[in-house]
């Protein structure tokens, strides 16, 4: 079980503090300038990612009075019962294992006394020849064609996390397949996609751990009519759609045959499962291999964050980073800031790793926290981001804490895009923490011919303060194992953050009421009756509603 440990109440939280209090107004220029070994000392290299962390407002006192925070937090025991199978989600009396789902060693992983990794191996191996016969074309559509189009339905984690993959890696993408993932219930996102496709080439997965979501039960439905609409005989549906699921009986109720039925288990979450069978329509884009080669590359993050020593484990570091901006700077977000088209979906699919587990103000005693915990998450893929909202982080007055990454390799190298993309990364580093002073602008502006005048009323326009943190997290390439350890080393900050916030990170009770209040107005919907059931506002809205149609 994990402790309660009020954060603020920690020798570490004093003197974090005091430390604040002393760097506040101390310019990181000046951090780099007092201390010529900064780069080096604020650095982790792993295999084929490095991450520099010089580019924050800290110095080695600060890192050291984070490090005592993790330690004063009971990071290292939260971390071994988590990997043990420790009902760590005690809101939900399970454990949380999705470490086990990767885990590529021999290593027994127990839960309720017996070993799980007989059935995650045989998971693995029903997904591996599963993936060989639709790639094959040994698996066959009701006219005997073979499978051309996968389609995705589940939402949440049963989308974000195979969605973010499968256009990270397109690069693997297996010749012949196109992937396609339907989520929200507008009838917009099933309707475009069914546009797209023919019953008689397409399998549908229909990704869900409950298998009760209402968003992708309707649009299962809607997928199953669709289909039924030109295969006619139900007994066709079973070369057509395969369920991911960790709930039997709705599966067959639904009509799924129970071998087309891909298990997985209440101690995967939701945000943490697309390393479950909720991968499989990555395994069918990229490859089963590729898919092994992805649980590999998170395997030696996880083996990374067991074992070493917080002062060198990037997902502590990283965690404790984020605190010393949240809890002490009161930064509100920080952004995810990709340099790689392909990863363009990791700052929505962390959206909801970062704030489903850690947006909670009840702690782990089940009282209300008087301290900030998770941020808000954002961003979007640079150099868009740049022309849209970094103007905000250099010269807004909200502190926004940047993680910057990018692959030193293109899998497109044509011309130098690579290295023009590469260099704007850099720059925004560089330009973030020094700024530009009033004498640099001043100066550069005396050199366009400005008359005094003109000069002193554009100059404070163009001063940037500076000393706005980042982390670049340099990947040497996008492969299958690099992505997967870049997704699990955000795994591990997140978990590690929660820890220390004393809060609890794998439920998500916060979705559950609009859940319940959306199923009662749903049936108020219909008939022509006036609605007072509600406050003034939501009656108005859903009369209106009403009127329209
Ligand atoms: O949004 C709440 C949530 O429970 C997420 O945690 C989950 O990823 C998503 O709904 C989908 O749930 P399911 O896989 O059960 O359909």
């Amino acid at each position: 079980m994990l402790n309660q440990i009020d954060p603020t109440q920690t020798q570490a939280w004093r003197e974090l503090e005091s430390q604040f209090d002393q760097i506040k107004n101390v310019h990181m220029k000046q951090l780099f300038e007092n201390d010529p070994s900064r780069a080096d000392k604020f650095k982790i290299e792993l295999e084929n990612i490095y991450i520099d962390y010089s580019k924050n407002i800290i110095d080695s006192d600060i890192f050291d009075s984070l490090i005592k925070l993790a330690n004063e937090s009971g990071l290292s025991d939260a971390i071994k019962a988590m990997f043990e199978g420790a009902a760590i989600n005690q809101t939900e009396n399970r454990a949380v294992l999705h470490t086990a789902l990767r885990n590529r060693s021999d290593k027994k992983v127990i839960v309720d006394e017996e070993d799980m990794m007989p059935e995650i191996r045989k998971v693995l191996d029903q997904m591996k020849s599963f993936c060989q016969q639709v790639h094959s074309g040994e698996w066959k559509g009701y006219t005997g064609k073979k499978i051309t189009d996968i389609v995705n339905i589940g939402i949440g984690g049963s989308d974000l996390g195979p969605y973010m993959v499968t256009e990270a890696l397109k690069p693997y993408k297996v010749e012949g397949i196109t992937s396609h993932f339907v989520s929200n219930v507008d009838g917009t996102d099933i309707s475009e996609t069914l546009k797209a496709i023919n019953p008689e080439t397409t399998l549908f997965l229909i990704a869900s751990k409950t298998f009760t979501t209402q968003e992708t039960m309707t649009n299962a439905h809607s997928a199953r009519k669709w289909f039924l609409e030109s295969a006619k005989e139900e007994g066709h549906i079973a070369k057509h759609f395969a369920a991911l699921s960790t709930n039997s009986s709705a599966v067959v109720e639904f009509g799924i045959a129970e071998e087309n039925m891909f298990v997985f288990w209440d101690w995967v979450g939701g945000r943490y499962s697309l390393w479950s069978a909720i991968g499989l329509s990555i395994a069918l884009n990229i490859g089963y291999d590729n898919f092994e080669d992805l649980l590999e590359g998170a395997f030696e993050m996880d083996n990374h964050f067991q074992n070493s020593d917080f002062e060198d484990n990037a997902p502590v570091i990283l965690a404790l980073i984020g605190i010393w901006y949240n809890n002490f700077f009161k930064a509100e977000s920080m952004a995810m800031l990709p340099y790689d088209q392909y990863l363009h979906r990791f700052p929505a699919y962390f959206q909801q790793g970062d704030m489903e587990s850690n947006g909670k103000y009840i702690d782990r005693k089940g009282e209300k926290v008087n301290y900030q915990t998770g941020p808000i998450i954002w961003g979007e893929p640079g150099t868009n981001g740049q022309h849209a909202f970094y103007q905000l982080i250099h010269q807004g007055t909200k502190l926004i804490p940047c993680d910057f990454i990018a692959p030193a390799i293109s899998h497109n190298p044509i011309s130098d895009h690579h290295e023009k993309l590469l260099a704007n990364f850099f720059a925004q580093t560089e330009a973030l923490m020094k700024g530009k002073t009033k004498e640099e602008v001043t100066e550069e502006l005396k050199s366009k011919n400005l008359s005094q005048e003109n000069l002193d009323k554009i100059v404070p326009f163009k001063v940037f303060e500076g000393n706005k943190p980042s982390n670049s997290i340099l990947v040497k390439k996008v492969t299958p194992k690099s992505l997967g350890a870049l997704i699990a080393m955000y795994e591990h900050k997140i978990f590690a953050q929660g820890v220390i916030w004393n809060i609890f990170s794998f439920d998500q009770w916060g979705v559950e009421l609009g859940k319940q209040l959306a199923s009662n107005i749903l049936p108020e919907l219909s008939g022509d009756n006036n609605v007072t059931s509600h406050d003034a506002s939501t009656n108005n809205l859903i009369n209106k509603f009403k009127a329209y149609r």
